[in-house]
């Protein structure tokens, strides 16, 4: 087996061994076939077989049924900030603004069309997401967009709100706890955090949206269009959605989302409970506990000089992609899915060492 160390970057991330042997194996020779998964056509009975079973079992991992579409598109999920309202802003679309992402997604709708951003925790530089008995919601809305992970600033919505229409940027937890996606009108997320390698969009579509779409300039823009394709207007992302596949599949193996909902909670404790254990050596930037991300852990040092000795020291003992983003700061430890227990175990250990010899 190769050597590999604990990755807490955000994204792309680290992925399961098992996944990555899988899919390296596939790249070289499918199923003795003489060729790799990357190298036939998609419209092939090879990568059409893939395609089908992603799906399948995608829609059973997340408990939904013929009610949605499962799509597989391209342009990162900075292109569905777009394209969501490119194709159902058509009055008025209700944003929550909780972190960075959420508030890109709210500026480039704002181009599109009128936006009601029901609440902003920005003057408090994001350290939590406004609390819904404080949202202003327009009553005419097209849909309600919100961010269930805001990666930057370590916070996670702990349940869904209950909107008709409502979309979620999912990026970075999706497929780390069963959330009632049945119930969503849309969710979206970049695959380079817990699906797989960037370059995948998984996006899920319920149906009945499609006659509120407007028309769009190209096909390969609207949703309706991509389900009707099965996500194959154009050339797909074939060997990313592969490895999607073998990460379902893996999923499964582990015992599903609820599975991973009680291993992440329990990874994420091990950190939060070194932080709160510190004597404040260790300060978390999320203001509101019940809020703190199971997937991007973010926390600060007494100082910058102790944060970067923190960094280049963990690095030393194989420990990487630590350092927190550029607006935030401090420490980021992201722990998705493909990170074992044995990765948090190995930072709480870490951080409380560091602690009793620098405090
Ligand atoms: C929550 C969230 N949304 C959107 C994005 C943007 O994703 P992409 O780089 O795939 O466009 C990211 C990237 O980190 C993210 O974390």
């Amino acid at each position: 087996m190769s050597h590999r160390i604990f990755n807490f970057s955000a994204g792309p991330a680290m992925l399961p061994t098992e996944v990555l042997e899988k899919s390296a194996a596939a790249l070289l020779d499918y199923q003795g076939k003489g060729f790799g998964i990357a190298e036939v056509s998609h419209r092939g009975k090879e990568f059409e077989a893939v395609n089908d079973e992603a799906i399948d079992r995608c829609k059973q991992l997340l408990g939904i049924g013929d009610s949605h579409d499962v799509l597989f598109l391209q342009g990162g999920a900075t292109a569905f900030f777009t394209l969501i309202p490119l194709n159902f802003l058509h009055a008025n679309a209700d944003y929550l603004v909780s972190g960075e992402w959420s508030k890109k997604a709210a500026a480039a709708a704002k181009d599109l069309g009128k936006v009601n951003i029901v609440a902003s925790s920005e003057a408090s530089n994001f350290d939590h997401s406004t609390p819904a008995a404080e949202w202003k919601m327009s009553a005419d809305a097209d849909y309600f967009h919100v961010c269930s992970n805001e990666t930057v600033h370590g916070h996670r919505l702990p349940t869904l709100p209950k909107h008709p229409n409502l979309i979620v940027d999912v990026s970075s937890e999706f497929m780390s706890r069963p959330h009632p996606f049945a119930d969503c009108a849309m969710l979206y997320g970049g695959a380079q955090k817990n699906l797989g390698p960037s370059g995948v969009v998984l996006v899920i579509v319920r149906k009945d949206m499609y006659p509120k779409q407007k028309k769009t300039a190209s096909k390969l823009w609207s949703f309706k269009d991509q389900a009707e394709n099965k996500s194959m207007i154009n050339t797909p992302p074939t060997f990313g959605v592969y490895i999607l596949l073998e990460i379902f599949r893996w999923l499964d193996a582990q015992g599903g989302l609820a599975a991973m909902e009680k291993k992440n909670a329990a990874k994420a404790a091990l950190i939060y409970d070194t932080i709160d254990r510190s004597n404040g050596f260790y300060k978390g930037t999320v203001s509101v506990k019940e809020q703190r991300s199971h997937m991007n852990l973010t926390y600060r040092l007494p100082s910058e000089e102790l944060t970067d000795e923190f960094v280049k020291s963990a690095a030393k003992n194989e420990m990487v992609g630590l350092k927190g983003y550029r607006t935030v700061g401090g420490i980021r430890a992201s722990i998705y899915n493909a990170m074992p227990v044995q990765g948090c175990e190995a930072l709480a250990e870490f951080m409380k060492d560091f602690a009793s010899k620098k405090s």
